[in-house]
């Protein structure tokens, strides 16, 4: 399939979830009082977002229970032993610890724009912002509890569900503390992307299987293709900050570079010999122009930097798809490699 062909195969299939995903967040995510709580809650939600957390995890879940893509209701999905659970729960879920994740990643990161809007705490301020994450946060944990799996295997999607935003607070941590060392190596890298990103990822994969009752293996090859995949994800999202207008991006260009975050762009580039706090002389910092960081990805692009972090990525995406073969063949199968190609292809 070409690659033209296979970008609209998994922009149509993620398009075609994401809207039943947005109806299911309004149904599991209602205002309420008090109102700015909940409208900060709701507002990046309401702001856009690719969705394709979510659009994974059904993916996932309609390639393990074999059925033919978008043609059984999400709420009533069969399990694997003859029952029925509400897969879209655990979809919503993901998507909320998704959005908490954002609002508080802005504030760290000092970022003002997301999915095309001002950073919630910039719509509103930052402790209704702080809150606003607070409770998505713990919310996604009450949606998750909404799946009518067997307790057994719903207490093991709130393990993961938990692990998960342990993992995410760690390597949002390490990316921050990496901000003032220049010392960082590839592998720490790796680690604080798998932490802060990959694992939203495995839990979008492998949460599927836990619901549905598929056997351990399965949960783990499925939690592997979401980490590796996630992981490149992560590195094209890297690459996507230096190279993409904010316009398109809907967040800060060149975000990164000011805030000095350790990329495996940056590292590479370091290791070649570039002065890479260097990159940027803006006078104002705040404000850097789209010149400045053309000048700057020039400098990056010359040493091959941005060629090696597409060729990581690529491998990653190359590892994560072997773990799919413990899925049945079927049409959901080959979307979720068609989605982990997307992943570093797309264009913001
Ligand atoms: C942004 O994720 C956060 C990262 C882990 C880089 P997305 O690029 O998936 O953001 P949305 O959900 O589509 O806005
Ligand atoms: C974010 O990484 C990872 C999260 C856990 C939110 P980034 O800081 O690179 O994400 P963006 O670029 O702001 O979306
Ligand atoms: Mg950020
Ligand atoms: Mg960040
Ligand atoms: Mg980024």
């Amino acid at each position: 399939m070409s690659r033209n062909a296979r970008e609209e195969a998994v922009l149509s299939a993620v398009r075609e979830r994401r809207e039943l995903v947005n109806a299911a967040i309004d149904e599991d995510l209602p205002s309420k009082r008090p109102e700015r709580l909940y409208e900060a809650s709701r507002y990046l939600l309401k702001a856009g977002g690719k969705r394709l957390r979510p659009a994974m995890l059904l993916l996932t879940a309609e390639a393990l229970a074999d059925v033919a893509p978008g043609s059984v209701d999400y709420r009533e999905f069969p399990d694997l032993t003859g029952e029925t659970v509400d897969v879209m729960a655990a979809a919503v879920s993901i998507e909320v610890i998704q959005s908490f994740t954002l609002i508080h990643d802005d504030i760290m990161d000092d970022d003002d724009l997301r999915r095309g809007v001002p950073a919630v705490h910039r719509e509103y301020d930052t402790e209704t912002a702080i809150l606003a994450g607070d409770t998505l946060y713990s919310k996604a944990f009450e949606i998750m509890l909404r799946t009518e799996a067997p307790p057994e295997r719903g207490l093991a999607a709130m393990r993961t569900l938990a692990e998960t935003c342990t993992h995410i607070c760690e390597g949002q941590a390490l990316d921050v503390d990496f901000e003032t060392r220049d010392d960082v190596v590839p592998d720490e890298y790796m680690e604080m992307v798998e932490l802060k990103t990959a694992v939203l990822y495995a839990a979008a994969a492998s949460l599927p299987a836990i619901v549905l009752g598929a056997d351990d293996d399965t949960v783990e090859a499925l939690y592997q293709y979401g980490l590796r995949v996630g992981q490149a994800f992560q590195i094209h999202d890297d690459v996507l900050d230096l190279t993409v207008p904010s316009e398109k991006l809907g967040k800060q260009r060149g975000s990164d570079l000011v805030e000095n975050k350790k990329t495996v762009i940056t590292l590479h580039a370091r290791d070649q010999g570039v002065d890479v706090e260097g990159l940027l002389d803006a006078t104002d910092p705040e404000n850097v122009t789209d010149a400045e960081i053309e000048d700057a990805v020039g400098e990056l692009e010359a040493v091959g930097s941005i060629e090696y972090a597409r060729d990581l990525a690529d491998d990653l995406v190359a590892e994560g798809k072997d773990h799919l073969s413990v899925l049945p063949d079927n049409e959901a199968h080959r979307r979720l490699e068609q989605v982990a190609d997307y992943l570093i292809e797309r264009g913001y």
